[in-house]
């Protein structure tokens, strides 16, 4: 079953917050979803230990570069989808991660220091495909942004990298109060009280339409025969 994996060597992108947005969704769309917490600063372990947690979601924590491909691969086994969160570092481990990835989110931020760490990112993978030699499918996730307004440094980075063919995802995660308080809080955005937090509705909207392009580029990169099974 699909493994999405989020990387990118640099540190507070928003990778924890889109993997738990993403994990959330699935979850509470009846699929059944580990979450591989491979950062040693323990993110998704300190908001699986608050209440609210999807019953269909399970957290484990992985320390080693030597266990994460086994760790991906038994999780693989037991649930429809598993979702690695990674340190903010280029590492072995991220590499690991990726080899055994159907799809790996690089999120960054609008600005140009971000995307080059997101080169980065994406170079690690060629370097995965060339090693597994399998293909790696990849997408920039941008976050943090705007809902209102589109900057112009992003808009150059969109052009620069749409001009060098980098995928990425039309969906993007905007800079959200409610984001924030699911890490406060802990469960998911359902859970939240919409007395407390603002603009609840709209990052319901932002996280589901995120979701809803994962699943739909997942269908759109996998093997023939596997989108056959899936329609
Ligand atoms: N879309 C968002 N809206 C509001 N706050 C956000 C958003 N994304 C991330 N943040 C906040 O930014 C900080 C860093 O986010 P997060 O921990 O998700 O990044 P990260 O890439 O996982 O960081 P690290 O590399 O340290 O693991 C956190 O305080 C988080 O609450
Ligand atoms: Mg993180």
């Amino acid at each position: 079953m699909p493994t999405i994996v989020f990387a990118s060597p640099k540190g507070g992108v928003g990778k924890s917050t889109a993997a738990v947005l993403l994990a959330t969704e699935l979850a509470s769309h009846g699929g059944s979803v580990t979450m591989i917490d491979a950062d040693p600063n323990r993110p998704l372990s300190q908001w699986a230990s608050r209440p609210g947690k999807p019953q269909k979601l399970a957290v484990i924590a992985t320390t080693t570069e030597e266990s994460i491909i086994d760790t991906i691969e038994k999780a693989a086994q037991m649930t429809q989808f598993v979702i690695v969160d990674l340190e903010g570092t280029a590492s072995m481990m991220a590499g690991y991660a990726m080899s055994r990835a159907d799809l790996v989110i690089i999120p960054a931020q609008g600005s140009h220091l971000d995307a080059t760490e997101a080169v980065k990112a994406i170079k690690l993978v060629k370097g995965q495909e060339k090693a597994f030699q399998k293909k790696i499918p990849f997408a920039i996730l941008f976050t943090r942004t705007s809902a209102a307004i589109r900057p112009r440094t992003l808009q150059s980075i969109e052009a620069e990298f749409a001009q060098n063919r980098v995928p990425m995802f039309g969906c993007q995660i905007h800079e959200r109060e409610a984001y924030r308080a699911l890490f406060a809080f802990g469960g998911t955005l359902a859970g939240l009280d919409p007395e407390q937090v603002a603009n609840l509705p709209a990052a319901r909207l932002n996280a589901q339409m995120f979701a809803g392009e994962v699943i739909e580029t997942l269908k759109a990169s996998a093997p023939v025969k596997q989108r056959k099974e899936a329609v």
